[in-house]
């Protein structure tokens, strides 16, 4: 059952999804090479509680920290740990907030300097085939839509893999809502979009090849071949003739650039 949001609930939702917004900037900002992921993970989590929110991906289905970290070869699901981040990580932030009874939950990956130049352009294409996406969740298209104008700018242009394991969702009330948003379909395949619909959109892109596996302890997800992969995730509300992005990129991105740590000219 999919779940249209009223214009106020959206804008509740935009709160939510800015929380996150806000809590990804004060990562990028203190961003760098020795420290662990653990210590980012605390950290989120005092971010989103001084906020009056609930971190949600906490024990979500039994997950057990407030982030997922993951690093290099790592797609999704990372465990926050007491591994030191080193120069060229590929680390990906994805965080989740309830805030007024209302979920926000996106995702950014950084690359601490200096990124080698086939990882800069993994990070531009995954980054652009979010928002290639982004362009088609407007009323009356189908997830499919969504689906295949991320899957045509990063399979079929680009030769990466697109992991087929894990999808996008509806958000709401709930973390995960109707429909399931794949990064890979046909086009007019799947779901058809309603104003007031909130997505959220997250392509996970291999350099290699788009097999992945999970860890034993049920979470890690890796890529088979090892090569790395990058996730970047948006929450947008569908709309007649231009989906709204509820998160925001730009506070982020501002940290990102004005951290000698980070690489940004991607
Ligand atoms: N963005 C991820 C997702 O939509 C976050 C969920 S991680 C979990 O699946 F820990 F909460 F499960
Ligand atoms: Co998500």
């Amino acid at each position: 059952m999919m779940i249209v949001k009223t214009d106020e609930q959206v804008e509740q939702m935009r709160q939510s999804a800015l929380l996150v917004s806000k809590t990804l900037s004060e990562i990028a900002k203190i961003l760098k090479p020795g420290i662990t992921t653990l210590y980012i993970d605390d950290l989120i989590g005092q971010i989103i509680r001084d906020h009056q929110a609930i971190p949600s991906f906490l024990n979500y289905k039994g997950y057990p920290f407030n982030s997922c970290i993951s690093v290099n070869d790592v797609v999704v699901h990372g465990f926050p740990g007491k591994n030191e981040l080193r120069e060229k990580d590929i680390v990906s932030i994805d965080a989740g907030v309830i805030l007024n009874g209302w979920h926000g939950d996106h995702a950014y990956t950084f690359v601490l300097s200096d990124a080698d130049d086939e990882v800069k352009r993994l990070m531009r294409v995954t980054k652009d085939s979010l928002y290639k996406g982004i362009e088609k969740a407007i009323a009356g298209n189908y997830t499919g839509d969504i689906a295949w104008a991320i899957q045509e700018h990063t399979e079929r242009k680009n030769g990466y893999g697109v992991v087929r394991e894990l999808v996008g969702h509806g958000l709401g009330k709930n973390l995960h809502e109707d429909p399931q948003v794949p990064n890979y379909g046909k086009r007019g395949s799947g779901k058809k979009l309603k104003e007031g619909l909130v997505l959220a959109i997250e392509p996970m892109i291999n350099m290699g090849k788009r097999q992945v596996y999970t860890e034993d302890d049920g979470w890690t997800v890796r890529t088979e071949d090892g090569k790395p992969s990058v996730h970047f995730e948006h929450d947008v509300c569908v709309r007649k003739s231009k989906a709204d992005i509820l998160s925001n990129y730009q506070p982020i991105e501002a940290a990102e650039k004005s951290n000698p740590n980070l690489f940004w000219n991607y």
